[in-house]
């Protein structure tokens, strides 16, 4: 079987007990912490900074230490100051829609400068061409199945049609380079959906209000394991 990560997004969370949140769903079975950040410019919504990303970094560990990566999804605009501000927060990995930033060559390789995995977001209605151009600056694409800005949102079906186009072209991209790119998929991502999401190609999952929503984390994480274990 493939390995698939499960990504919960803490923008579900409950804010005032961020860390027992963060060290909860890490005890349940998550992989990543998702964490979403929104400027209420590139969207209409306003979250967390770069203090809240510092402020759990300590709680994203296993119970026997092993790190959780800290998945750091930017809906903001412009990026570079900010990228550079979560990477100093701690951040693994960096995330961002090539239309917030001017110059997507560059803010790639400044998130990499700074010690960190990075990404490109799109859209529902975003094209992916510059895929084209910049794979070998890429550790992450990763596919909206919602339009960014809110949690609990209803999933995106053409969405799956895109990570299939997306699986085509890392999976070109892997036999002739060996470098594997991860294939993430947000928004809408529930336990009776999270299969037909894999069958697509991805390999990491953000769910934020299937998980947060309810009380038993662990139950959802392992029925979504469960399911994933089915895809062929
Ligand atoms: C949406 C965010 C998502 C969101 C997912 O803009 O990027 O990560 O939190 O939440 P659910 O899983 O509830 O759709
Ligand atoms: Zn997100």
């Amino acid at each position: 079987m493939k390995t698939y990560r499960i990504a919960p997004s803490i923008l579900s969370a409950d804010f005032a007990r961020l860390g027992e949140e963060v060290k909860s769903v890490i005890d349940a079975g998550a992989d990543f912490i998702h964490f979403d950040v929104m400027d209420n410019h590139y969207v209409p919504n306003l979250t967390i900074g770069p203090g809240v990303a510092q402020a759990i970094k300590p709680w994203c560990k296993r119970a026997d230490g092993t790190p959780v990566p800290l998945d750091v999804h930017l809906m903001v605009e412009p990026v570079d100051a900010l990228a550079q501000s979560f990477a100093r927060a701690g951040a693994d990995l960096i995330t961002f829609h090539p239309e917030a930033s001017r110059h997507v060559d560059r803010t790639l390789q400044l998130i990499r400068d700074a010690g960190c995995k990075a990404g490109l977001v799109f859209n529902p209605a975003s094209s992916l061409e510059v895929l084209d151009y910049e794979m070998d600056n890429l550790d992450m694409v990763l596919i909206m199945s919602v339009n960014p800005g809110f949690g609990g949102q209803g999933f995106i079906d053409e969405a799956l049609r895109k990570a299939a186009r997306v699986r085509a072209k890392l999976d070109a991209y892997k036999a002739r380079t060996g470098r594997d790119v991860l294939l993430e998929v947000d928004g809408g991502i529930k336990a009776d959906n999270i299969a037909r999401v894999a069958a697509a190609g991805a390999d990491t999952f953000v769910a934020g209000s299937a998980i947060f929503g309810q009380k038993d984390y662990k139950a959802v994480i392992d029925v979504m394991r469960a399911n994933l274990a089915e895809v062929k």
